[in-house]
Protein backbone atom coordinates (compact mmCIF):
# COMPACT_ATOMS: atom_id res chain seq x y z
CA UNK A 1 0.00 0.00 0.00
CA UNK A 2 1.05 3.58 -0.50
CA UNK A 3 2.81 4.95 2.71
CA UNK A 4 1.92 8.34 4.07
CA UNK A 5 -1.46 9.06 2.65
CA UNK A 6 -4.16 11.07 4.10
CA UNK A 7 -7.69 10.27 3.05
CA UNK A 8 -9.99 13.46 3.91
CA UNK A 9 -13.41 12.02 5.21
CA UNK A 10 -16.71 13.72 5.52
CA UNK A 11 -18.35 12.72 8.51
CA UNK A 12 -21.89 12.07 8.88
CA UNK A 13 -23.73 10.52 11.81
CA UNK A 14 -25.82 7.10 11.77
CA UNK A 15 -26.26 3.94 10.12
CA UNK A 16 -27.80 5.46 7.05
CA UNK A 17 -23.73 6.58 5.92
CA UNK A 18 -20.59 4.39 5.23
CA UNK A 19 -18.53 7.21 6.92
CA UNK A 20 -18.52 5.47 10.52
CA UNK A 21 -16.89 3.00 9.19
CA UNK A 22 -14.44 4.41 6.68
CA UNK A 23 -12.67 6.09 9.99
CA UNK A 24 -13.29 2.60 11.93
CA UNK A 25 -11.01 1.01 9.11
CA UNK A 26 -8.24 3.69 9.05
CA UNK A 27 -8.33 3.59 12.18
CA UNK A 28 -7.47 -0.05 12.29
CA UNK A 29 -5.64 0.26 9.33
CA UNK A 30 -3.32 3.09 10.51
CA UNK A 31 -4.04 5.26 7.83
CA UNK A 32 -4.06 8.86 8.40
CA UNK A 33 -7.31 10.29 7.89
CA UNK A 34 -8.91 13.94 8.37
CA UNK A 35 -12.81 15.25 8.68
CA UNK A 36 -13.45 17.53 6.34
CA UNK A 37 -16.51 19.34 5.90
CA UNK A 38 -17.77 19.29 2.14
CA UNK A 39 -20.53 22.05 2.75
CA UNK A 40 -17.57 24.20 4.12
CA UNK A 41 -16.70 27.22 1.88
CA UNK A 42 -13.31 26.71 2.09
CA UNK A 43 -13.61 22.42 1.28
CA UNK A 44 -10.68 23.04 -1.58
CA UNK A 45 -8.37 24.37 1.15
CA UNK A 46 -9.20 22.15 3.29
CA UNK A 47 -8.37 19.14 1.05
CA UNK A 48 -4.66 20.32 0.52
CA UNK A 49 -2.17 18.20 1.85
CA UNK A 50 -4.82 15.40 1.36
CA UNK A 51 -4.37 12.15 -0.86
CA UNK A 52 -8.07 11.89 -1.99
CA UNK A 53 -11.35 12.74 -0.55
CA UNK A 54 -14.88 9.95 0.32
CA UNK A 55 -17.89 11.84 0.69
CA UNK A 56 -21.35 9.48 1.07
CA UNK A 57 -23.82 11.76 -0.20
CA UNK A 58 -27.56 10.49 0.10
CA UNK A 59 -30.13 11.56 -2.16
CA UNK A 60 -32.90 13.71 0.50
CA UNK A 61 -29.09 15.96 0.72
CA UNK A 62 -31.07 19.09 -0.88
CA UNK A 63 -27.49 21.06 -0.36
CA UNK A 64 -25.47 17.96 -2.15
CA UNK A 65 -27.95 17.45 -4.78
CA UNK A 66 -26.57 21.74 -5.44
CA UNK A 67 -23.27 20.83 -5.62
CA UNK A 68 -21.91 17.73 -4.93
CA UNK A 69 -21.59 16.91 -8.74
CA UNK A 70 -20.14 20.93 -9.23
CA UNK A 71 -17.60 19.80 -6.38
CA UNK A 72 -16.31 16.47 -7.56
CA UNK A 73 -15.77 17.43 -11.22
CA UNK A 74 -13.97 20.60 -9.95
CA UNK A 75 -11.45 17.97 -8.01
CA UNK A 76 -11.25 15.86 -10.64
CA UNK A 77 -10.31 18.67 -13.09
CA UNK A 78 -7.22 18.95 -10.99
CA UNK A 79 -6.85 14.79 -11.03
CA UNK A 80 -8.41 14.65 -7.06
CA UNK A 81 -9.48 11.00 -6.70
CA UNK A 82 -12.94 11.24 -5.04
CA UNK A 83 -15.34 8.68 -3.97
CA UNK A 84 -17.73 8.86 -5.17
CA UNK A 85 -16.55 9.96 -9.02
CA UNK A 86 -18.04 12.00 -11.20
CA UNK A 87 -18.77 8.88 -13.70
CA UNK A 88 -19.86 7.24 -10.07
CA UNK A 89 -22.91 9.46 -9.54
CA UNK A 90 -23.84 12.40 -11.52
CA UNK A 91 -26.75 10.10 -12.52
CA UNK A 92 -27.06 9.59 -9.05
CA UNK A 93 -31.19 9.77 -8.18
CA UNK A 94 -31.87 11.30 -11.17
CA UNK A 95 -33.84 8.58 -13.44
CA UNK A 96 -34.02 11.34 -16.57
CA UNK A 97 -30.20 11.52 -16.75
CA UNK A 98 -30.29 7.21 -16.20
CA UNK A 99 -32.39 6.63 -19.23
CA UNK A 100 -30.10 8.12 -21.41
CA UNK A 101 -26.95 6.41 -19.82
CA UNK A 102 -28.96 3.23 -19.86
CA UNK A 103 -29.78 3.60 -23.30
CA UNK A 104 -26.99 5.01 -25.24
CA UNK A 105 -25.25 1.58 -23.55
CA UNK A 106 -27.46 -0.39 -24.69
CA UNK A 107 -27.94 -1.57 -21.20
CA UNK A 108 -30.93 -4.22 -20.42
CA UNK A 109 -33.58 -2.16 -19.21
CA UNK A 110 -37.77 -1.55 -18.95
CA UNK A 111 -38.56 0.86 -22.04
CA UNK A 112 -39.14 4.39 -20.47
CA UNK A 113 -40.06 7.26 -21.58
CA UNK A 114 -39.57 11.22 -20.83
CA UNK A 115 -41.35 14.40 -21.82
CA UNK A 116 -40.32 18.37 -21.18
CA UNK A 117 -43.43 19.82 -22.30
CA UNK A 118 -47.16 19.19 -21.47
CA UNK A 119 -47.97 18.84 -25.35
CA UNK A 120 -46.18 15.76 -26.36
CA UNK A 121 -46.63 14.45 -22.42
CA UNK A 122 -50.66 14.57 -23.52
CA UNK A 123 -49.61 13.16 -27.16
CA UNK A 124 -48.04 10.01 -25.28
CA UNK A 125 -50.73 9.70 -23.28
CA UNK A 126 -52.90 9.56 -26.13
CA UNK A 127 -51.28 6.85 -27.92
CA UNK A 128 -50.26 4.72 -25.45
CA UNK A 129 -51.26 1.69 -23.46
CA UNK A 130 -52.11 1.58 -19.51
CA UNK A 131 -50.95 0.62 -17.12
CA UNK A 132 -47.92 2.30 -17.26
CA UNK A 133 -45.25 2.71 -14.05
CA UNK A 134 -45.04 6.70 -13.41
CA UNK A 135 -41.89 8.08 -11.30
CA UNK A 136 -40.48 11.03 -10.19
CA UNK A 137 -36.50 11.35 -11.38
CA UNK A 138 -35.98 10.95 -7.86
CA UNK A 139 -36.83 9.32 -4.34
CA UNK A 140 -36.35 5.99 -3.02
CA UNK A 141 -38.08 3.17 -1.01
CA UNK A 142 -40.62 2.94 -4.55
CA UNK A 143 -42.58 6.36 -2.59
CA UNK A 144 -42.49 7.93 -5.76
CA UNK A 145 -43.38 5.45 -8.36
CA UNK A 146 -47.20 4.67 -9.08
CA UNK A 147 -48.74 2.41 -11.13
CA UNK A 148 -51.62 4.37 -13.50
CA UNK A 149 -54.04 2.57 -14.59
CA UNK A 150 -55.86 4.72 -17.63
CA UNK A 151 -55.80 7.72 -19.25
CA UNK A 152 -57.54 9.69 -17.26
CA UNK A 153 -55.31 9.18 -14.52
CA UNK A 154 -52.29 9.99 -16.79
CA UNK A 155 -53.95 13.01 -17.63
CA UNK A 156 -55.04 14.08 -14.02
CA UNK A 157 -51.15 13.07 -13.27
CA UNK A 158 -49.63 15.17 -16.24
CA UNK A 159 -51.86 18.36 -14.88
CA UNK A 160 -50.09 18.10 -11.41
CA UNK A 161 -46.54 17.40 -12.59
CA UNK A 162 -46.86 20.54 -15.42
CA UNK A 163 -48.79 22.63 -12.62
CA UNK A 164 -47.79 22.95 -8.94
CA UNK A 165 -45.63 19.66 -9.38
CA UNK A 166 -44.83 16.89 -6.38
CA UNK A 167 -42.79 17.49 -3.17
CA UNK A 168 -39.71 15.21 -3.97
CA UNK A 169 -40.16 13.37 -0.34
CA UNK A 170 -43.53 11.77 -0.15
CA UNK A 171 -44.69 11.78 3.48
CA UNK A 172 -47.87 10.07 3.43
CA UNK A 173 -45.31 7.06 1.43
CA UNK A 174 -42.83 6.39 4.50
CA UNK A 175 -46.17 6.82 7.30
CA UNK A 176 -47.68 3.65 5.02
CA UNK A 177 -44.78 2.00 5.03
CA UNK A 178 -43.97 1.83 8.83
CA UNK A 179 -47.69 0.65 9.21
CA UNK A 180 -47.31 -1.96 6.69
CA UNK A 181 -43.62 -3.25 8.27
CA UNK A 182 -45.59 -3.46 11.72
CA UNK A 183 -48.61 -5.30 10.02
CA UNK A 184 -45.69 -7.83 9.20
CA UNK A 185 -43.93 -7.74 12.52
CA UNK A 186 -45.91 -6.58 14.66
CA UNK A 187 -43.10 -5.73 17.07
CA UNK A 188 -42.95 -2.89 19.77
CA UNK A 189 -39.72 -1.71 18.26
CA UNK A 190 -42.13 -1.30 14.61
CA UNK A 191 -45.44 0.40 16.51
CA UNK A 192 -43.24 2.63 17.93
CA UNK A 193 -41.72 3.62 14.42
CA UNK A 194 -45.41 3.55 13.37
CA UNK A 195 -45.59 6.90 16.28
CA UNK A 196 -42.10 8.17 14.87
CA UNK A 197 -43.74 8.61 11.27
CA UNK A 198 -47.00 10.42 12.37
CA UNK A 199 -44.79 12.92 14.06
CA UNK A 200 -42.64 12.78 11.29
CA UNK A 201 -45.83 13.37 8.81
CA UNK A 202 -47.24 16.17 10.92
CA UNK A 203 -43.85 17.81 11.28
CA UNK A 204 -41.74 16.78 8.36
CA UNK A 205 -37.82 16.92 8.65
CA UNK A 206 -36.96 20.19 7.56
CA UNK A 207 -34.22 18.91 5.85
CA UNK A 208 -36.65 16.59 3.57
CA UNK A 209 -39.02 19.40 2.30
CA UNK A 210 -35.92 21.27 1.15
CA UNK A 211 -36.16 19.13 -1.64
CA UNK A 212 -36.95 21.19 -4.63
CA UNK A 213 -40.72 20.37 -6.09
CA UNK A 214 -40.18 18.45 -8.97
CA UNK A 215 -42.27 19.20 -11.79
CA UNK A 216 -42.62 20.06 -15.52
CA UNK A 217 -41.20 16.88 -16.55
CA UNK A 218 -43.28 13.71 -17.18
CA UNK A 219 -40.79 9.95 -16.54
CA UNK A 220 -43.25 7.14 -17.18
CA UNK A 221 -41.64 3.41 -17.33
CA UNK A 222 -43.86 0.32 -19.42
CA UNK A 223 -45.18 -2.03 -16.39
CA UNK A 224 -43.68 -5.07 -15.85
CA UNK A 225 -46.82 -7.12 -14.71
CA UNK A 226 -46.51 -10.24 -12.03
CA UNK A 227 -43.16 -9.52 -10.56
CA UNK A 228 -43.53 -10.79 -7.17
CA UNK A 229 -39.77 -9.46 -6.08
CA UNK A 230 -36.62 -7.61 -7.43
CA UNK A 231 -33.59 -8.10 -7.23
CA UNK A 232 -30.69 -5.68 -6.21
CA UNK A 233 -26.97 -6.12 -7.36
CA UNK A 234 -24.40 -3.80 -5.76
CA UNK A 235 -21.40 -3.63 -7.35
CA UNK A 236 -18.16 -2.10 -5.95
CA UNK A 237 -14.97 -2.95 -7.82
CA UNK A 238 -14.82 -6.32 -8.72
CA UNK A 239 -17.34 -7.90 -5.90
CA UNK A 240 -21.05 -7.88 -5.76
CA UNK A 241 -23.31 -8.34 -2.75
CA UNK A 242 -27.09 -9.13 -3.46
CA UNK A 243 -30.47 -9.94 -2.23
CA UNK A 244 -34.33 -10.41 -3.63
CA UNK A 245 -36.78 -8.12 -2.12
CA UNK A 246 -40.42 -9.29 -1.87
CA UNK A 247 -43.16 -7.06 -2.96
CA UNK A 248 -45.36 -5.02 -0.51
CA UNK A 249 -48.97 -6.95 -0.30
CA UNK A 250 -51.27 -6.42 -3.04
CA UNK A 251 -48.44 -3.88 -4.46
CA UNK A 252 -46.02 -4.15 -7.52
CA UNK A 253 -42.89 -2.36 -5.18
CA UNK A 254 -40.51 -3.94 -3.57
CA UNK A 255 -38.28 -0.99 -2.61
CA UNK A 256 -38.87 -0.45 1.09
CA UNK A 257 -41.44 -3.56 1.80
CA UNK A 258 -38.58 -4.28 4.35
CA UNK A 259 -39.38 -8.74 3.19
CA UNK A 260 -36.00 -10.12 1.60
CA UNK A 261 -34.10 -13.27 1.37
CA UNK A 262 -29.99 -13.51 0.22
CA UNK A 263 -30.92 -16.01 -2.32
CA UNK A 264 -30.99 -14.89 -5.06
CA UNK A 265 -31.67 -17.83 -6.90
CA UNK A 266 -30.31 -19.73 -10.24
CA UNK A 267 -32.05 -17.04 -12.49
CA UNK A 268 -30.91 -14.11 -10.90
CA UNK A 269 -26.76 -14.62 -11.35
CA UNK A 270 -28.15 -13.09 -14.82
CA UNK A 271 -28.39 -10.14 -12.99
CA UNK A 272 -25.09 -9.89 -11.13
CA UNK A 273 -23.38 -10.56 -14.73
CA UNK A 274 -25.16 -8.05 -15.89
CA UNK A 275 -24.53 -5.55 -13.27
CA UNK A 276 -21.10 -6.60 -13.74
CA UNK A 277 -20.86 -5.73 -17.26
CA UNK A 278 -22.51 -2.57 -17.20
CA UNK A 279 -20.30 -1.16 -14.06
CA UNK A 280 -17.74 -1.96 -15.97
CA UNK A 281 -18.23 -0.40 -19.11
CA UNK A 282 -19.46 2.78 -17.38
CA UNK A 283 -16.41 2.67 -15.21
CA UNK A 284 -17.94 3.03 -12.29
CA UNK A 285 -16.51 2.70 -8.39
CA UNK A 286 -19.67 1.43 -7.02
CA UNK A 287 -23.02 0.77 -8.45
CA UNK A 288 -26.49 -0.40 -7.55
CA UNK A 289 -29.07 -1.81 -9.47
CA UNK A 290 -32.92 -3.08 -9.40
CA UNK A 291 -33.98 -5.83 -11.59
CA UNK A 292 -37.54 -6.55 -12.38
CA UNK A 293 -38.17 -9.92 -14.17
CA UNK A 294 -40.03 -9.33 -17.68
CA UNK A 295 -41.36 -12.21 -19.75
CA UNK A 296 -37.82 -12.01 -21.56
CA UNK A 297 -35.54 -12.12 -18.19
CA UNK A 298 -34.49 -9.72 -15.99
CA UNK A 299 -34.53 -5.65 -16.62
CA UNK A 300 -33.00 -2.77 -15.27
CA UNK A 301 -35.07 -0.47 -14.03
CA UNK A 302 -32.87 2.03 -11.67
CA UNK A 303 -29.44 2.18 -10.93
CA UNK A 304 -27.61 4.36 -7.50
CA UNK A 305 -24.18 5.27 -6.74
CA UNK A 306 -25.07 4.16 -3.11
CA UNK A 307 -27.34 1.57 -1.43
CA UNK A 308 -28.49 1.99 1.48
CA UNK A 309 -25.63 0.44 4.17
CA UNK A 310 -27.67 -1.13 6.75
CA UNK A 311 -29.18 -4.14 5.20
CA UNK A 312 -25.93 -5.56 3.72
CA UNK A 313 -23.59 -6.31 6.71
CA UNK A 314 -26.11 -9.51 7.36
CA UNK A 315 -25.12 -10.14 3.96
CA UNK A 316 -23.51 -14.21 4.06
CA UNK A 317 -21.01 -13.37 1.60
CA UNK A 318 -20.86 -11.63 -2.40
CA UNK A 319 -19.84 -12.74 -5.81
CA UNK A 320 -16.72 -12.53 -7.44
CA UNK A 321 -16.86 -11.45 -11.10
CA UNK A 322 -16.49 -14.81 -12.53
CA UNK A 323 -19.54 -15.09 -10.44
CA UNK A 324 -18.12 -17.36 -7.92
CA UNK A 325 -19.79 -17.39 -4.25
CA UNK A 326 -17.45 -15.69 -1.53
CA UNK A 327 -18.87 -16.55 1.69
CA UNK A 328 -17.84 -14.14 4.07
CA UNK A 329 -18.58 -11.18 6.71
CA UNK A 330 -18.31 -7.98 5.03
CA UNK A 331 -18.54 -4.85 4.89
CA UNK A 332 -19.66 -2.66 1.73
CA UNK A 333 -18.24 0.87 3.26
CA UNK A 334 -14.61 -1.40 3.27
CA UNK A 335 -14.65 -2.79 0.00
CA UNK A 336 -15.17 1.10 -0.89
CA UNK A 337 -12.61 2.79 0.72
CA UNK A 338 -10.09 -0.61 0.13
CA UNK A 339 -10.57 0.33 -3.74
CA UNK A 340 -9.90 3.97 -3.43
CA UNK A 341 -6.60 3.36 -1.90
CA UNK A 342 -5.69 0.69 -4.02
CA UNK A 343 -6.19 3.07 -6.31
CA UNK A 344 -4.05 5.76 -5.27
CA UNK A 345 -1.10 3.02 -5.56
CA UNK A 346 -1.87 3.07 -9.05
CA UNK A 347 -0.92 6.58 -9.54
N1 LIG B 1 -41.49 -0.65 -14.64
C1 LIG B 1 -41.75 -1.40 -13.55
N2 LIG B 1 -42.54 -2.51 -13.63
C2 LIG B 1 -42.78 -3.25 -12.53
N3 LIG B 1 -42.31 -2.97 -11.31
C3 LIG B 1 -41.52 -1.88 -11.16
C4 LIG B 1 -41.21 -1.05 -12.27
N4 LIG B 1 -40.42 -0.05 -11.84
C5 LIG B 1 -40.27 -0.24 -10.53
N5 LIG B 1 -40.91 -1.34 -10.10
C6 LIG B 1 -40.98 -1.80 -8.70
O1 LIG B 1 -41.09 -0.64 -7.88
C7 LIG B 1 -39.97 -0.53 -7.00
C8 LIG B 1 -39.50 0.92 -6.91
O2 LIG B 1 -39.05 1.38 -8.17
P1 LIG B 1 -37.68 2.16 -8.37
O3 LIG B 1 -37.66 2.71 -9.74
O4 LIG B 1 -36.54 1.29 -7.99
O5 LIG B 1 -37.86 3.38 -7.35
P2 LIG B 1 -37.09 3.80 -6.02
O6 LIG B 1 -36.12 4.82 -6.50
O7 LIG B 1 -38.12 4.37 -5.14
O8 LIG B 1 -36.41 2.58 -5.47
C9 LIG B 1 -38.93 -1.48 -7.53
O9 LIG B 1 -38.20 -1.98 -6.46
C10 LIG B 1 -39.75 -2.54 -8.27
O10 LIG B 1 -40.14 -3.56 -7.38
MG1 LIG C 1 -35.11 1.38 -6.41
Amino acid sequence: MKSNITLAIHPEVGDDFYSDKWIEYCQNHNINYKLVNCYSDNIIEELKECDALLWHWIHIDYKAQLFARGLIASLEAINFPVYPDIRTCWHFDDKLGQKYLLEAIEAPIVKNYAFFDKESATNWIESTTFPKVFKLRNGAGAHNVQLIHSKKEAKKYINKMFGSGFQAYYRGGVLKDKIWHFKRDKSLKSFFKIGAGVIRYVFPHKTYSMLPVEKNYLYAQDFVPDCDHDIRVFVIGNRAVTKKRMVRDGDFRASGSGKMSWDIGEEGKKCVEVAFEVSKQLQTQSLAFDFVKDVDGYKIVEISYAASPRGFPKSPGYWTKDLEWVETSLRVEYFIIEDLINSLDDK
